[in-house]
């Protein structure tokens, strides 16, 4: 499985050259535009995405300038590589024959997961970070279902708190690994900012010895809260009441997110 993961393409050395202007805290325009404007088809794939219906922008963005403006230098430069991430995986693990059902799944925990930063008051920039980390959570599994051509474990499927829980244990069990782990792994080797690293390590278990991972916590919820038909009560009960009021998070307003 580590070497599933070394065989995944490497970060391209523009991403990463852009990953490095922005981790200096003075990063101006003048050092990220340069390396966008040099590699004509990022910016082309920049452009196409800025411009999608996802934003649903009324007017067309048509230089990488007015890209930089609209979403920021930061987040354009997340917004590059979870795009790069995204191609990337969908290439290398085509031959799963429910790869599309996955990344739908991954979609729906993304949306929801900027959902509940919002209603958590997390700020505007973080709750990009997350809602990228959402699209990526279960990335690991994709790695274990290729290489243990397991026939009876599915990519997708738990409903609540504890399933979410003995997955992982029985991962470890069978594998010696868990897919946190190798997804946490994908994001070292992807130089993804530490907050995906850890969101990803912590999404089946945010609570774990005395830690708390505020982000983990979202990321289960989020998958929670994408299961057809959930109930009010397991909502309420997904995290320990503490926690959940250390996120700010009121369950019924989190039950209204499910239905939404
Ligand atoms: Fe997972
Ligand atoms: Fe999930």
């Amino acid at each position: 499985m580590v070497e599933r993961i070394a065989q995944l393409p490497a970060l391209p050395a523009n991403i990463l050259s852009l990953r490095q202007a922005i981790a200096n805290p003075d990063v101006s325009f003048k050092d990220v535009v340069p390396i966008l404007n040099k590699d004509a088809g990022m910016t082309a794939d920049l452009l196409k995405l800025v411009n999608s219906a996802r934003y649903g922008l009324s007017e067309r963005i048509g230089t990488v300038d007015q890209a930089v403006l609209f979403f920021g230098m930061r987040n354009l430069v997340d917004f590059i590589a979870l795009t790069f991430a995204e191609n990337s995986l969908r290439k290398a693990f085509s031959r799963i024959p429910d790869i599309s059902s996955y990344f739908q799944h991954a979609a729906e925990v993304s949306i929801q997961t900027r959902r509940i930063a919002t209603i958590a008051g997390i700020p505007g920039n973080e709750q990009e970070v997350l809602s990228m980390a959402g699209l990526l959570h279960d990335v690991g599994r994709l790695v274990l279902y290729l290489e243990t051509q397991a026939g009876g474990m599915c990519l997708l499927g738990e409903n609540t708190t504890e399933d979410m829980e003995s997955v992982v244990l029985r991962e470890q069990d069978l594998w010696g690994i868990d897919h946190c782990d190798i997804g946490a792994r994908i994001c070292r080797k992807w130089r993804f900012p530490e907050v995906f690293e850890s969101s990803i390590r912590w999404h089946h278990k945010p609570v774990h010895d005395d830690s708390f991972s505020r982000e983990g916590a979202i990321i289960l919820l989020a998958h929670i809260l994408t299961v057809p038909g959930i109930s009010a009560e397991v909502i309420a009960t997904a995290l320990p009441p503490d926690r959940m009021r250390e996120l700010k998070l009121d369950p019924e307003k989190l039950s209204e997110l499910a239905d939404a």
